[in-house]
């Protein structure tokens, strides 16, 4: 196995590489861009081919923001100079996205399949394709967890089943879009069923499955692999098939079906490389485009001809300087000479399915219940079903779920894999504690927060205050709030990602506390004063550039996460910053002449290399807890003397751990003594957080989540991003302190997205004391006096 795959690998590197020493025998063409939509976070584009010659031709994009995220419906030629028309818009939350499906079930109808990040839904839209009208179909949402970023489709020729794959955290589902199996005659409806499930090497960021059944996908690696599609619950055997030389990241797959051959065109981030399927080793050409600022992020072809574009149109989701949009060019250039490619401009893909195709039946095993595939020894007395994930049992007629739901006490297996919780709990296996927010913070003009910090008052704990960042360009800049979230103050500018705070730091013939973040806008380590009312100010040396020495680690380090640590052995003050390399560099913060300043005293690369960006340091026992997105959380010593070999504290559940990818922040709660205390840790996609205890071994606590509090009118946490907590009673709500964290869709109560980000502000007690857990003591392992000024 691993002598063909490296062979594979390195015959797609060399000749990929060689293509450019003889590109005379590939052909190179420019696109110019004909047509485009307004400006639009677009991730990925998919093109709906009309039913009737006389039916526009649609395409859906989707919509990556926060507030107006989703997809819309152009009409491809029906807008001014050949420019898309828009004609609808649906905001089911912020989505990568949009595909499309043909001749489903009995009616044969079409539909729209998006899958939205805020909620975690696959939702089905029907396409009317006379007027470009789209219908929901309310009650068919499947819910999945976790963080999706890929999508596409494949029909079955032996069974005529229409699936489509997900992939996400190196992990991949599979789901059949169909009528449900009924008894009777009547139609029952459309249903979404799981048929597998199976981890995967990368995340991947496209895929596309070619006519003979193969699914191509590229990972954030720059990698290629490919499996065969069947109809079965079995993993397939995943082959590496290589790289573009160059190392260039895939940014899109996409089959085109020509008469004879069928191409794969190849997404980079500036070009499409064209190649035979058959010949994966060999790029027949390059398309390039006529705006050389134009970054690709996803590409769909319509083949059949137009007016304007004889030979078929390549609609993309692309960004120059103007921003984000989907645009349109003729692909006509690619199917004159000298390419030898043939446009095949009849292709309709309801040509591809099979009318006979039907299920294969399972006489002995009542079609498996129409749940699982038949196995192919059926006539053997021991023949049982290859049932779909969340079915059990000989022909498929039992269903079951993760950890029976924690049944009884917690909830009961009411669907496949579908658990019924008794409240609090919830989450797949109902071993999630939701605890409702009992504050958020005032918007602030931003849409994109993430890390939150806490400050501690030195006298009044109920004057302490809440730091959030806010990250987009637009509101960028720190927000203070009391403890309720009222906006007392702020700061303006930076793009900060994350901020902690340094407390009694010498400065002069003073001691200061400081806010500390890393800022992208300049690519600096920001700092303000905290005054002792909780005001934030400018202060000499505040904002430090990266030193030179860092560009001979990395060309270009861009700044991403931080934290602080104040050394209980030297009692020197330090700044951890990381890039998404997963880089980290250590800084001393010292004052020389009248100002801040910093030197860099350690740099390593942490876990697994893969991206990087929470992390906390534990002060008294000097260790950094930092979290590796795709892989866990690790420790690593704190002082710059020590060697920096990290521990793994767990693992994500891909790799059989109880973290959800993405790890984002991480923060601590100290104990009474250094045995006592917790880490807790953020999983985006799944909005949970999971709490361990903060002494080695890091036992695994518990889970907790974040639901609308109707009474007060707090709305749910979703996609959460950074975490921050503290332990010390700060009044009579908070005896035992509080937790912030950052929620990316601040939702109305209709449901809809407000244009600011929020940050929801959570009592300690409400989690860590929660009537289901009181038996465990937990609040018992907190420190409520802990004064970070000793
Ligand atoms: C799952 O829990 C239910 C009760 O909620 C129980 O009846 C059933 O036997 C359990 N199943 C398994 C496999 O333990
Ligand atoms: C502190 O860290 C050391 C290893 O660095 C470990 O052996 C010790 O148990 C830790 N104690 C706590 C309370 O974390």
């Amino acid at each position: 196995m691993r002598t063909s795959r490296s062979l594979s690998l390195l015959v797609l590197q060399a000749l990929l590489g060689l293509t450019h020493a003889t590109s005379s025998k590939k052909f190179e063409v420019t696109l110019s861009l004909d047509g485009r939509t307004s400006l639009i976070e677009s991730d990925t584009a998919a093109v709906y081919y009309p039913k009737k010659a006389k039916h526009p031709v649609l395409f859906v994009g989707n919509d990556g923001s926060a507030e107006t995220g989703g997809f819309r419906l152009w009409d491809l030629y029906g807008g001014q100079k050949s420019s898309p028309k828009e004609l609808s818009a649906f905001k089911t939350g912020r989505s990568k996205l949009v595909e499309i499906v043909y001749s489903i079930g009995e009616d044969e109808e079409d539909y729209v399949v998006t899958l939205s990040m805020q909620d975690g839904l696959i939702r089905l839209y029907e396409i009317d394709g006379k007027d470009g009208k789209l219908k929901y179909l309310s009650g068919v949402d499947k819910l999945v967890r976790g963080d999706f970023s890929a999508m596409c489709t494949w029909r079955s020729k032996s069974t005529g089943g229409q699936y489509v794959y997900v992939m996400g955290k190196r992990w991949l589902y599979r789901f059949l879009i169909r009528d449900k199996p009924s008894k009777s005659r009547r139609n029952a409806g459309i249903e979404i069923v799981e048929t597998q499930e199976f981890a995967i090497p990368v995340e991947p960021n496209s895929c596309t499955v070619s006519p003979d059944g193969k699914v191509y996908f590229a990972g954030d690696n720059g990698k290629l692999f490919s499996f065969p599609a069947a109809d079965s619950t079995a993993k397939p055997k995943i082959t590496e098939i290589g790289e573009p030389a160059g190392g260039d990241e895939i940014k899109g797959l996409k089959i085109y079906r020509g008469k004879h051959d069928t191409y794969l065109f190849l997404g980079l981030e500036d070009a499409i490389e064209i190649f035979d399927i058959k010949k994966l080793d060999k790029s027949l050409g390059t398309i390039k485009f006529a705006d050389e600022e134009l970054e690709l992020n996803d590409f769909a072809i319509y083949q059949p001809g137009s007016k304007a574009h004889p030979d078929g149109t390549l609609i993309y989701a692309g960004e120059n300087d103007d921003g984000a949009f989907f645009g349109t060019s003729s692909l006509a250039p690619v199917f004159k000479s000298p390419s030898k490619l043939k446009s095949n401009t009849k292709y309709d893909p309801r040509d591809c399915i099979s009318e006979h195709a039907k299920p294969k039946k399972c006489s002995s095993l009542s079609d498996c219940n129409g749940y699982g595939y038949c196995p192919s020894n059926t006539r053997s007395k021991k023949a049982t079903c290859d049932c779909f994930p969340g079915f059990a049992g000989a022909t498929c007629n039992k269903i079951t779920c993760p950890d029976n739901c924690s049944s009884p006490s917690q909830g009961t297996c009411t669907g496949p894999n579908t658990c019924t919780c008794k409240a609090p709990w919830t989450g797949e296996k109902c071993a999630t504690l939701a605890v409702p927010a009992r504050y958020e913070t005032e918007e602030s003009g931003g849409a994109d927060g993430d890390d939150p910090a806490i400050w501690i008052h030195p006298t009044d704990k109920s004057k302490s205050r809440i730091i959030t960042t806010v990250k987009s360009e637009v509101g960028s800049g720190l927000g203070v709030y009391d403890l309720t979230g009222k906006r007392t103050g702020g700061t303006s500018g930076g793009e900060p990602n994350n901020v902690d705070i340094l407390y009694g730091v010498p400065f002069g013939n003073r001691k200061v506390d400081l806010t500390v973040a890393a800022c992208r806008d300049d690519n600096t380590i920001c700092m303000y004063e905290v005054t002792p009312t909780g005001e934030l100010f400018e202060i000499p040396g505040g904002i430090q550039p990266l030193p030179e020495a860092v560009k001979e680690l990395e060309e270009e380090f861009d700044v991403y996460g931080s934290c602080v640590y104040h050394s209980p052995k030297t009692g020197a003050y330090h700044i951890f910053i990381n890039s998404k390399s997963s880089l980290y560099l250590q800084f001393e913060l010292t004052t020389k002449d009248g100002k801040l300043a910093t030197t860099l005293v350690r740099h390593f690369y942490a876990g697994n290399r893969g991206q990087v960006e929470g992390c906390v340091v534990d002060d008294p026992n000097s260790t950094l807890f930092l979290g590796e997105e795709p892989y866990g959380l690790w420790s690593y010593p704190a002082e710059p003397d020590a060697p920096a070999v990290g521990t793994l504290v767990d693992n994500t559940v891909v790799d059989g751990g109880k973290l959800h990818a993405d790890v984002e922040g991480v923060t601590l709660v100290y104990g009474k003594t250094k045995q006592e205390g917790y880490i807790i840790v953020s999983c985006q996609g799944f909005s949970e957080y999971n709490i361990y205890q903060r002494a080695p071994p890091h036992n695994y606590v518990m889970s907790f989540t974040i639901p609308n509090n109707d009474k007060k009118g707090v709305d749910r946490v979703t996609n959460t991003d950074g975490v921050t907590a503290v332990g010390t009673n700060l009044g009579p709500e908070w005896p035992y302190g509080m937790v912030v964290v950052h929620d990316d869709v601040n939702e109305a109560p209709d449901g809809s997205a407000r244009t600011d980000a929020t940050f929801k502000i959570l009592s300690l007690k409400d989690i860590l004391g929660a009537k289901v857990v009181e038996g465990l003591g937990l609040l018992n392992g907190v420190d409520d006096k802990w004064d970070p000024r000793k």
